[in-house]
Formats: C-alpha cells, sequence, structure tokens
C-alpha cells in the first residue's frame, strides 16, 4: 500500500529557481526506518549547499534534513518508536521537504510534550549543533564561566540558540552579524558584546573587547570570508572550529600559520559525525530538550513558509533577510 505526498525535488543544480513541488507515493518503511507524517520541516544553510551542489549530493536529490511530525509506521527492529509518537529529527539522507516520507529510524527522536511539532522542526538541527560545538568543540582545558568566545552569524538560525546556550554556560560570548538590528537582536538573546562585521574590523573589536588577550574559541560558519581574521581573534593555544561556509569554501590553509599565530587549534566538524549512532543522538537530544523544557533556550521561529513556497524561503535565507529559525508548514 502507499500514501500521498507532496515533496520538494531538484533535477539539476542551481537557484532557487530548481526546485520543484511532485507528487509521490510513499511506501511501507523496511528493517530500521519509519514513515513520519510531517507537521514541519526545518529550513538549514546546509539545504544551500546541496541545492547549488557544493556537497556535490547525487541528483535527482530531495532537500531538508530537519523535520517533526508524528510517527505512521515502523519498521522491523525498532524499538525506540511507536506509531502515533511525537517525534522530531535532523538526519541523513536528505529529504525532509515533504508531507511524509520512509526514512532510518536512527535519528528521529521521541518529542517531548512540552516542545511544538514547529519548534521541534526548527531546532533539531540547528540545537545540536550548539550542542556538539558549545559542549563538545572546546579547546584545550575546557570552557568555564568568564571565558571569552567568538560566534559568528550569532542573529542566524544557529547563532540565537548559541546566544543562550553560551549564556547559560556562564560564556562572554562576542557574537557578529550583518546588520546594527541583528546585533541587538544578539544581545537581547544573550551574546554579552556584539560586532557588526559589515561595518567594523572584527579583529580589532574582539581585542578590545577581551583587553587584547583575544578569545579561548571561535565558532566560524561563514566560511572564506571570516576564517584567515577568525585565527587572529584566538589566544595561543585556542580553538577555531570552522563549521559552515555560507560566504563561500574556506581556500586551503598552509599549516604552518597555526604555529605563527600562537600553536592554534583548527578543527572542521560536522554535526553527523556526532550523531552517527542512536546512542549518542540520544544523548545530545537528551541535553537539547532539557535546555528548551527548562526555558533557558527559547527557539525563536522567525519565518514561516508553506512547502511550495520554499523558493522564496532560499532567496531570503541567502540574502540574509531572516533571522532565528525558518520553517516550512505542511
Ligand atoms: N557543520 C555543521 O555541523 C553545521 C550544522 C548546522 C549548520 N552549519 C552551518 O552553520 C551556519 C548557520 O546555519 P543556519 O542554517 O543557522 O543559517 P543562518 O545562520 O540562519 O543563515 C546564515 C547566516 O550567515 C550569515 N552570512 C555571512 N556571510 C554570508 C553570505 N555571504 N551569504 C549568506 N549569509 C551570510 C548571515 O548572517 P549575517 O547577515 O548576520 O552575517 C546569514 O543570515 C551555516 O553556515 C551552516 O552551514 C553547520
Amino acid at each position: 500500500m502507499t500514501h500521498p505526498s507532496r515533496a520538494i525535488r531538484i533535477q539539476a543544480y542551481g537557484g532557487p529557481e530548481q526546485l520543484e513541488l511532485v507528487h509521490t507515493e510513499v511506501g511501507e518503511p523496511g528493517p530500521g526506518e519509519i514513515r513520519i507524517r510531517h507537521h514541519a520541516v526545518g529550513l538549514n544553510y546546509i539545504d544551500v549547499y546541496q541545492r547549488t551542489g557544493l556537497y556535490g549530493n547525487p541528483l535527482p536529490l530531495a532537500l531538508g534534513m530537519e523535520g517533526a511530525g508524528v510517527v505512521e509506521a515502523v519498521g522491523e527492529g525498532v524499538s525506540h518508536l511507536q506509531v502515533g509518537d511525537r517525534a522530531a529529527y535532523a538526519s541523513q539522507p536528505p529529504g525532509s521537504y515533504c508531507e511524509r516520507r520512509v526514512m532510518p529510524a536512527k535519528c528521529v527522536c521521541k518529542l517531548p510534550d512540552a516542545i511544538s511539532f514547529d519548534e521541534g522542526a526548527a531546532m533539531m538541527l540547528k540545537g545540536l549543533t550548539t550542542q556538539y560545538l558549545l559542549r563538545q568543540t572546546q579547546p584545550q582545558g575546557g570552557l568555564k564561566a568568564g571565558d571569552f568566545i567568538l560566534f559568528h552569524a550569532a542573529a542566524g538560525g544557529v547563532g540565537l540558540i548559541a546566544c543562550q546556550w553560551a549564556k547559560a554556560m556562564g560564556l562572554q560570548m562576542i557574537g557578529t552579524a550583518g546588520s546594527d538590528d541583528k546585533c541587538a537582536l544578539a544581545r537581547e538573546l544573550g551574546a554579552s558584546h556584539t560586532i557588526n562585521y559589515r561595518s567594523e574590523d572584527f579583529v580589532a573589536r574582539v581585542k578590545e573587547i577581551t583587553g587584547g588577550q583575544g578569545v579561548k574559541a571561535v565558532y566560524d560558519s561563514v566560511g572564506a570570508d571570516t576564517f584567515m581574521k577568525s585565527l587572529d581573534c584566538l589566544q595561543p593555544f585556542g580553538l577555531l572550529a570552522t563549521y559552515g561556509n555560507a560566504s563561500g569554501k574556506v581556500p586551503p590553509l598552509d599549516i604552518g600559520v597555526l604555529a605563527a599565530k600562537g600553536s592554534l587549534y583548527v578543527t572542521r566538524p560536522t554535526l553527523f559525525t556526532h550523531i552517527a549512532t542512536r546512542e549518542r543522538t540520544q544523548a545530545m537530544a537528551d541535553d537539547l530538550f532539557a535546555m528548551v523544557t527548562s526555558g533557558q533556550v527559547k527557539i525563536r521561529i522567525d519565518q514561516r513558509y508553506k512547502l511550495e513556497d520554499v523558493a522564496q524561503a532560499h532567496r531570503d535565507l541567502e540574502a540574509r533577510k531572516t533571522t532565528g529559525c525558518t520553517i516550512l508548514t505542511v
């Protein structure tokens, strides 16, 4: 038996005009899989990289890596989910831009009743990313209350979750953003200092804010435009986590630069290594759910679009018009 769904696909890499709505039929889950009926779907910058071909996914490609809804069917060997469960996920393979799908159950988590479907869809990929960055991607000796960190794109989806999470950890987060309004928003949500990196020299400002010391860690998702300057914001032995490329891919690095700038560490992490097993995924999700249900992290959904309006959602995200999280309603 099959079940109808509307989904977004691309046949070729390119701009938002490549996103097309198709009608599909979805079957039964196989071993280790579930079928989920989405209530909402999350939009992420990785969807743009996949659409443009930066990550080289095979075509044709169903897009989307985050969603929330109700479990409709459970395949053999899946014991952590039951039919009727409220659930949410960040997961490979792409394909969440749809009404219903069959997918691996491994990264799908039961959603606490206190968290809405919209919040679940908005927060899983961005919240689990913040979890692994701030809790698991730390400089030598760790991070403790009072330490300075620099977090780029602080008013974005990951960024506004990070502002609140860093504040809860007692960190002094210096957030960068592309406008004064975005900077004000990041401060409202918990950044202790902000820098408009379109109008200010962020290296000079970081030095000024930290009394010349620099920060212990930089979390950089902007990529090409910021990477080298981010290294200049670090204390000796500091850590640069370069985890995204919104402005373009980071060019190859002459590794000797790390010695010259103070025995620095650089890592290029991805969420998908961190959520490679069911156990790791659930442990990280439990931490995220606790941060949200306790009110320490609020999930701001600043943009909502209908599934069929996904091209406009992509245009707005790429034009830096969005703040916080964006969801597609299905
Ligand atoms: N490696 C991982 O595990 C992982 C997981 C999740 C997300 N990420 C990365 O984290 C970043 C944030 O993801 P998100 O979905 O929450 O997106 P987002 O932060 O809501 O949107 C991206 C932001 O990047 C900033 N930006 C700077 N230069 C830009 C440019 N040239 N073009 C477009 N935007 C630019 C913009 O903010 P301003 O206008 O304030 O500069 C924009 O709003 C992305 O780079 C994403 O790929 C990585």
